[in-house]
This record gives structure tokens, sequence and C-alpha cells, in this order.
């Protein structure tokens, strides 16, 4: 597992042994898994392999039964409230207010977290965030799937959370505009956010992900290096792994 000890003391995320049950279900058993600043971890797993569930566990949400999960050295569990301080969640689907534009959602947004942005902050966000200019004051109802996500990278950027969740950022982006959404992700790694991303999408994790862990039965059954498979190795291995699982 490339990374891990030689940031040791530096962790963002940290989960040991979690499990999770529902009813008869064990949706995760003994996930282990530690990222560090600028890390952009995929977890890579089909319906069902427990990808909401670590997002949830990460989140407070949910508790674990078993395992610890810690956000900057803040156990999850014990204090979600703390924990989701240093975290930003972007959803499947972002929900902006239609009527108000780019800036006016990031602002109303980033005051709930206790901010006054002024519109130049918020605009030099937006474009760190990589929404073009012309969108800005644009009514958000106009925006496509990629823009209301990158206003939420740009809320996540402007509350310096250290770790951002992504569940399924490139699901149902053309494929220019996941291009583009991958180069948001990787600016947003170099200033120094650590970054889960849940996704089905082998073809995009290359070129978004420094780390991939594919994810069966509840656990990281492997870890890889994505720049070493091609989309064919890559597509072999996903195969490989999941033959044979209940997930
Ligand atoms: N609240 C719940 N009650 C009962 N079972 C649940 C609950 N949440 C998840 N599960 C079960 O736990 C397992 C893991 O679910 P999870 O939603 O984490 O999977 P996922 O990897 O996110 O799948 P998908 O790709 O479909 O989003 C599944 O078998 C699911 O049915
Ligand atoms: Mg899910």
């Amino acid at each position: 597992m490339a990374g891990v000890t030689t940031h040791a003391g530096n962790v963002v995320l940290e989960i040991q042994g979690a499990g999770k049950r529902f009813g008869e279900r064990q949706a995760l058993d003994g996930l282990d898994l530690s990222l560090h600043p600028s890390e952009v971890f995929a977890l890579l797993g089909p319906n069902g392999a427990g990808k909401t569930t670590t997002v949830n566990l990460i989140l407070g949400f949910l508790k674990a039964d078993a395992g610890t999960v810690r956000v900057c050295g803040v156990d999850a569990g014990a204090d979600p409230v703390g924990a989701r301080r240093h975290v930003a969640y972007i959803p499947e689907q972002v929900a902006l207010y239609p009527g108000l534009s780019g800036v006016e959602n990031l602002r109303y947004f980033t005051t709930l977290a206790g901010l006054n942005l002024s519109k130049g902050t918020a605009r030099t966000l937006l474009a760190e965030a990589g929404l073009a200019e012309t969108a800005y004051e644009r009514p958000a109802d106009s925006y496509s799937k990629g823009m209301r996500q990158k206003v939420g990278i740009a809320v996540a950027l402007a509350s310096r959370a250290r770790l951002l969740l992504l569940d399924e950022p490139t699901s149902g982006l053309d494929p220019s505009a996941a291009a583009d959404f991958s180069t948001t992700v990787r600016a947003a790694a170099e200033r120094g956010t650590a970054i889960l991303m849940a996704t089905h999408d082998l073809y995009r994790v290359r070129e978004m992900a420094g780390r991939v862990g594919v994810l069966s039965r509840g656990r990281i059954v492997e870890e890889i290096d994505p720049r070493t498979l091609d989309h064919v190795g890559l597509e072999r291995l996903y195969i490989e792994r999941l033959a044979g699982s209940a997930a």
C-alpha cells in the first residue's frame, strides 16, 4: 500500500477494521483505509459493495458496529459533528437554489458554515473549482450536473475541508465534462485536500485517482496504483476480483 508509512502522523482519514451489519447483511466487514493530504482514492465496487455505507460512517450518519473511523484524529462515531467539520460531501446530485446564481449559491452555502465571502472571493473560488466565468451570474437551474458539482467543490474549498467525499462524480457526465471534472478534482488535491470517491467508472479512475481500492463483500480486497494498469488490465482486475462475489 503506497504512501501509508511515509506520511505517518499526517493522516486525514483512518478507517481500521470497520464493520457494519444491517440485519443479515454484513455491509462492511473489516474495512481498512488510510488517506493522507493530496491523495485521491477511488473506492471501486459494484452495487451493494458498501461504498455509500463507508461514506455514511465517515460523515457519522451511521455508526460502525466494529472498528474505528477517524477524520483528522476525530472519532466519527463518538463525535460526528467534530468529524464533519473537516469533511465536505458532494452527493451525486448537488442541490442548489435554482433561482440563485452560482456566486449567490456559493455565498449562501458558505454562510451556513459561518463564513462571509465577498463577491470577489466567491468568483475566485468558482474559478479555482473550474466553473466557466460566463456561468457565475447565471441562475443555477441552467447548470449541468458537472457545473453543479463544481459549485459543490467551491463550497468545499471555501470551508477548507481536509477531506472531500464524492459519490459517483462522473456518472451522467459526457466524456468531455468528465475529463474536465477530473482536472478540477486533481487541482483540489494539489491544494492539499484528500479525496475519496465512490465510483463504478473504471475508465475515469486512471485519470482521477492515484490509488484505487477494489471493494468486495465489505472490504478492500486489492489496492492498486492505477498508473501500472491500462484500461483493459483494470477491467480484468475488477472482473476477476469480483467473480463469485455475492455483492
Ligand atoms: N439502511 C440500510 N438498511 C438495510 N440494508 C442496507 C442499508 N444500507 C445499505 N444496506 C445494504 O448494505 C449493502 C451495502 O450497501 P451500500 O449502499 O453501501 O452499497 P454501494 O456500494 O453504495 O452500492 P451502489 O453502487 O448501489 O450505490 C447492500 O447490500 C445494501 O442493501
Ligand atoms: Mg451507493
